[in-house]
C-alpha cells in the first residue's frame, strides 16, 4: 500500500514536471525501447509518439553514448534529408556499419522549439 502511494505520487509529480518542461521536444519516443539491441549496417526504424500537439518538425536526431550525466555526442544529425514532421512517428535510420559496438547508446530528438526528448538507453552490436 505503501509503495502503491508513493508510486502514484512520484507518477503525479513525473506527469505535471512533464507537461511544464519548456525544453522537450514535444514527442516521447517509443521505439528503440530499454536495452534494445539493434545491428550496425541494418536499418532500423526509430518511433515516437506525440505529447504536444503544438509540436511541428524534429531538426534534428542525435546519437549519444556514455553515461546519463555525461553524454558524448557520436553523430550531430542522423537525419539524411534534414528535418522530419513529428506527424511522420517514424524515422528510418540506417546504422552505420563503423559504429563502435555498446550498450550505452541513447538517441536525442531536437524539436524546432529547440527542446530535446531521449530515448532510453540501447545497445548497438
Ligand atoms: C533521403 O532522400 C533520398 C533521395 O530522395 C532517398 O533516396 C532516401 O531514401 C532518403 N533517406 C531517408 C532516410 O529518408
Ligand atoms: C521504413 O521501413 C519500413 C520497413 O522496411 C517500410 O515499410 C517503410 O515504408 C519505410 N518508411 C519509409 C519512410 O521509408
Ligand atoms: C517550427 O516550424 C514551423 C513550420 O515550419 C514554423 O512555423 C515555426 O515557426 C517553427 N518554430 C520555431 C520555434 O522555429
Amino acid at each position: 500500500m505503501k509503495f502503491t502511494l508513493v508510486s502514484l505520487l512520484a507518477l503525479c509529480i513525473s506527469t505535471v514536471t512533464f507537461a511544464q518542461n519548456p525544453t522537450d521536444a514535444g514527442v516521447a519516443s517509443t521505439s528503440p525501447p530499454l536495452a534494445a539491441v539493434v545491428s550496425r549496417g541494418s536499418e532500423y526504424t526509430i518511433r515516437w509518439a506525440v505529447t504536444d500537439q503544438t509540436a511541428t518538425f524534429i531538426d534534428a536526431i542525435n546519437l549519444m553514448k556514455g553515461v546519463a550525466t555525461a553524454l558524448d555526442i557520436i553523430i550531430p544529425n542522423i537525419l539524411a534529408n534534414g528535418s522530419v514532421p513529428v506527424s511522420d512517428l517514424s524515422y528510418n535510420w540506417t546504422i552505420p556499419a563503423e559504429l563502435t559496438p555498446g550498450a550505452d547508446y541513447a538517441l536525442r530528438f531536437v524539436g524546432n522549439n529547440s527542446g530535446t526528448s531521449y530515448t532510453p538507453f540501447f545497445s548497438i552490436q
